[in-house]
């Protein structure tokens, strides 16, 4: 537990204060975000959830600097290295939440308060025996859809075939959302540019939030 709790520490302190800002610690796990104390001014909200290593989130800060944009990621050193990047660009509009994406969108994200939702290139757990680990399920998405403000974005992006059907499957089930033909531009991320030097096609959806959930 000591030894656990040191190791939070210790890659807390290796950041400078300008650094260890980037990174928002919610005053209560229980209690959903106030948003004032996230970002100062009324912008829309974006949110990039697993954002790995901030590219996607950087980029589309400084693409749009009239918006805020919220990471979600759970790895320490993930987060640690996107406020060091963020704060070397001193990048106003980005800022990281270290937590669990599931946890995040369901106990700490008002309803109704948040423009867009990314979620590119989730962990696709190949394996059957752990499908149930895939966070795309109708429960999410029920959630993506209470945060969401009316008429709000869900971006969402695979290059797992099998992943891409589970996620049409449970979007088909629901009449919240519709299939956005909009045309965006969307920077590519990390694991996006890998997956494309390989070959792997990707699949992509942009939906918009359509109703209340009954
Ligand atoms: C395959 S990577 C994709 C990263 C980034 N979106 C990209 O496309 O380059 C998945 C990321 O989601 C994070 N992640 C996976 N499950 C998560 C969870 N339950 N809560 C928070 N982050 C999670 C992982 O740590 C990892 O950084």
């Amino acid at each position: 537990m000591f030894a656990l709790l040191r190791l939070f520490m210790r890659g807390r302190t290796e950041l400078g204060k300008d650094e260890a800002s980037v990174e928002y610690i919610p005053k209560s796990l229980t209690e959903p975000l106030n948003w004032d104390e996230v970002f100062p001014g009324s912008a829309p909200i974006e949110i990039d959830l697993g954002c790995g290593d901030g590219a996607f989130l950087m980029a589309m800060a400084r693409a749009n600097p009239e918006h805020n944009f919220l990471g979600i990621e759970r790895l320490l050193g993930r987060v640690s290295k996107i406020c060091r990047k963020v704060a070397r660009e001193d990048l106003k509009n980005a800022r990281v939440l270290r937590i669990e994406v599931a946890y995040a969108v369901s106990n700490l994200l008002p309803a109704g308060s948040i423009a867009a939702f990314h979620l590119l290139f989730p962990d696709p757990w190949p394996k059957r025996r752990h499908h149930s680990r895939r966070a795309f399920t109708t429960e999410f998405l029920s959630r993506i859809h209470r945060a969401l403000i009316g008429g709000g974005l869900f971006h969402v992006a695979t290059d797992h075939a099998d992943y891409f059907h589970q996620i049409e499957r449970v979007i088909a089930a629901t009449n919240t959302f519709v299939v956005s033909a909009e045309q965006y531009h969307f920077p590519p991320t990390t694991f996006e540019q890998k997956f494309l030097i390989r070959g792997l096609s990707i699949q992509r959806l942009l939906l918009r939030k359509a109703s209340p959930v009954k």
